[in-house]
């Protein structure tokens, strides 16, 4: 047998080989390799000793699924993660290829390193060492590791509320948020929901010449413009009618623990954002602007001429992606309906305007004193020697509200990546040591709660 030094230096170059697979869920293209990606994981469920294993197909990319129920009378945690990534670009930004990993002080770099690939490999690998080292858990486990999770697939949602008895769990347990700072073991008790879709204007019948009917044509562009002036203010005050109404305050007590966190606005300033200075509502912290308030974010636009040197025109149709982040009781459907009417309210005359979703969730919120919480706090203090903080992200995982809904468990959020891993961004990385913390908290969780 090896030891477990080795052990977690061979799931590292396991890990490699799994981030040269660009399984990016959201471009058709990648089909063959999002097979790829959730066969390798599903050979690596094997090799860790699952009893039985299976690829499910309900939409678009292979779920895979791996369990082991030898424990009896002992809970069942649902081990969750997702294989797919977000598209690579721009390329030319990134130091090494995004899918030739890459090591360089101490980190991993490449699509998927820490989201969530690398995470995902640390429940794979802790519940692999144990059942290695002892030839049996300390507790029942499912594994489910999904292909949809950056492109708001229906699979995971059509199959949890299909057959949520086969996903049957006391608590789920999800490796894909972040620790609040480096060595600060952090668990993730807030996650915000998000509505994304296509904002869509058609002005004209084709692209005029500007010159000849500039001044007469309705332009599709400036009339994106105008509607998304007329969504948020300049203050980052979203100016949707009702959208606010359902919006609920962290309780001071949580404030107050957030208030206490190592943060200098400052130094995030520079080195996470690197711009001239922060925006949105005045007069909240940063914290309670990126966890506890929504956004609304445009994330691209397309119409007209982008290319290289001039060219006049009015084009004849744009489409801007938008999103918006919800924050607990605000509810997806409402939201997109308020959407819609504030887009047909503030459409300039000539065009047609139209809100095309193309996913949604809500936002959802873990109980920091949930016995399962608490253990896995635990299990973190013991590996980082420091103590566990709970925080909140502004990000979401739709599987956290959809496992509360259909399997009535909440949700443990172990976190090992950092706030500089450029998640979504080029150079994403993942901090190597983070992965082997992670494989030894995750080993000493399951320990604890099978004692
Ligand atoms: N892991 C992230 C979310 C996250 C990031 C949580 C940082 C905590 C800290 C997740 O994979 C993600 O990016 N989700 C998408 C959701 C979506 C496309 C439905 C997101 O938040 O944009
Ligand atoms: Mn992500």
């Amino acid at each position: 047998m090896t030891d477990f030094e080795s052990f977690k230096k061979q799931a590292l170059q396991e890990l490699l080989e799994w981030l040269r697979v660009p399984s990016i869920s959201t471009l058709p293209e990648h089909k063959g390799d999002m097979e790829r990606a959730a066969a390798y994981v599903r050979s690596a469920l094997e090799r860790a000793g699952m009893a039985r294993t299976e690829l499910i197909h309900r939409a678009e990319h292979p779920m895979v699924y791996g369990e082991w129920l030898g424990a009896p009378g002992k809970p069942t945690l649902l081990l969750y993660g997702h294989y797919d990534v977000q598209p690579p670009d721009p390329l030319d930004e990134w130091v090494s290829p995004p899918f030739e990993p890459q090591i360089r002080n101490d980190n991993i770099y490449a699509r998927g390193a820490t989201d969530d690939k690398g995470q995902t490999w640390i429940l794979v690998k802790a519940v692999e060492w144990l059942m290695q080292r002892d030839g049996r858990l300390p507790v029942n486990v499912r594994f489910l590791i999904e292909g949809e999770e950056e492109c708001g697939g229906e699979a995971v949602a059509r199959y949890l509320s299909e057959k949520p008895a086969q996903l049957a769990a006391d608590a789920a347990v999800i490796c894909d948020s972040e620790m609040f700072a480096p060595g600060l073991p952090s668990i993730c008790t807030g996650l915000r929901g998000i509505v994304y879709g296509e904002l869509h204007v058609e002005g004209a019948r084709q692209d005029l010449h500007s010159g000849v009917y500039g001044g007469a044509a309705p332009n599709p562009l400036m009339a994106i413009a105008e509607i998304l002036t007329a969504l948020k203010d300049r203050d980052g005050h979203i100016l949707i009618p009702g959208f606010y109404d359902r919006v609920v305050e962290p309780a001071p007590a949580e404030m107050e623990a957030w208030a206490r966190l190592p943060f200098n606005e400052k130094e995030y300033l520079e080195k996470e954002i690197g711009a001239k200075e922060l925006t949105g509502e005045p007069g909240l912290t940063v914290f309670e602007r990126t966890w506890a308030r929504p956004t609304l974010e445009v994330h691209g636009i397309r119409g007209g001429f982008t290319g290289e040197g001039a060219k006049t025109v009015i084009p004849a149709r744009a489409v801007a992606k938008i999103s918006m982040r919800l924050v607990p009781e605000q509810q997806p459907e409402e939201a997109v309906q308020q959407l819609r009417a504030a887009v047909e309210s503030a459409t300039p005359r000539g065009v047609k305007a139209e809100f095309r979703l193309l996913h949604g969730a809500p936002a959802s919120l873990v109980d920091p004193e949930n016995p399962f919480v608490k253990q896995a706090a635990a299990a973190m203090e013991e590996v980082f020697g420091r103590k566990t903080v709970f925080i909140r992200s502004g990000g979401s995982i739709p599987i956290v509200g959809l496992f509360d809904e259909h399997l009535r468990i909440p949700s443990v959020l172990m976190g090992f990546g950092l706030p500089d891993d450029n998640l979504h961004a080029p150079n994403e990385k993942f901090h190597v040591p983070n992965f082997y913390s992670g494989i030894e908290a995750v080993t000493r969780y399951l320990e604890r709660l099978g004692a």
